[in-house]
């Protein structure tokens, strides 16, 4: 089975199920492997857009989930959102004003690639960092982190970045990343507080 069949049935599949992109298959998997996120939790999605990671998060918790992206999201039932820079201290601000501390935060956010490899993932490390930064300041203790990220000659630097923060940090590679991609998710739990 060659890639683009796969991402073609991906897609596909993804549009039939009523998801507004491919990356819900992602957090399905995660969930259903590591089991982060609990039916009374409160989230915040970092580079939320187009949105479908939320409509994953509405079916898991009953609590409250916010998503925050640079790009508009269009409106979900039961999903609140800010239109806005993750890393703005005026929108880190706005969401604690809106959901005080919460138990989980995901951030699926990746910079716009400029196809400078070293340049990019440098980028995304840094993007990746301020999100950790973010976690620290509205995560509970015991809370947990999922971030997207990219392997590369930066990434040892943000994984013992989290591991400095959380008791229990894994690595994964999702089966529904692109065949290639670097891009690799932290599941990092127990936040320490
Ligand atoms: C791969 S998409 C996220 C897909 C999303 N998880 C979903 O399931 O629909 C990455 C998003 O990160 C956002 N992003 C990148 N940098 C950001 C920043 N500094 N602040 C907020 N959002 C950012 C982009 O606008 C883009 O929408």
């Amino acid at each position: 089975m060659g890639s683009q069949w796969s991402r073609d049935k991906v897609y596909i599949r993804a549009k039939h199920e009523g998801f507004r992109s491919r990356a819900s298959y992602k957090l399905i998997e995660i969930q259903k492997k590591f089991e982060v996120i609990r039916n009374d939790d409160n989230i915040i999605d970092l580079g939320a857009a187009p949105g479908s990671w939320l409509q994953v998060l509405r079916t898991l918790t009953n609590g409250r989930v916010l998503g925050i992206d640079l790009n508009p999201i269009a409106a979900l039932e039961g999903v609140e959102t800010i239109e806005g820079d993750l890393t703005d201290p005026e929108i880190q601000r706005q969401a604690r004003e809106m959901l005080g501390t919460v138990s989980i935060v995901v951030c699926d956010a990746a910079p716009k690639l400029s196809g400078h490899k070293s340049y990019d993932q440098a980028r995304a490390i840094a993007l990746g960092e301020e999100a950790l930064q973010f976690a620290c300041q509205v995560l509970k203790p015991g809370g947990n982190f999922i971030i997207k990220s990219f392997q590369g000659e930066d990434f040892p630097e943000l994984l013992a970045l989290i591991r400095e923060h959380f008791y229990a940090v894994k690595t994964y590679n999702t089966k529904a990343t692109r065949k290639g991609s670097t891009e690799i998710y932290i599941i990092a739990k127990n936040f320490k507080g």
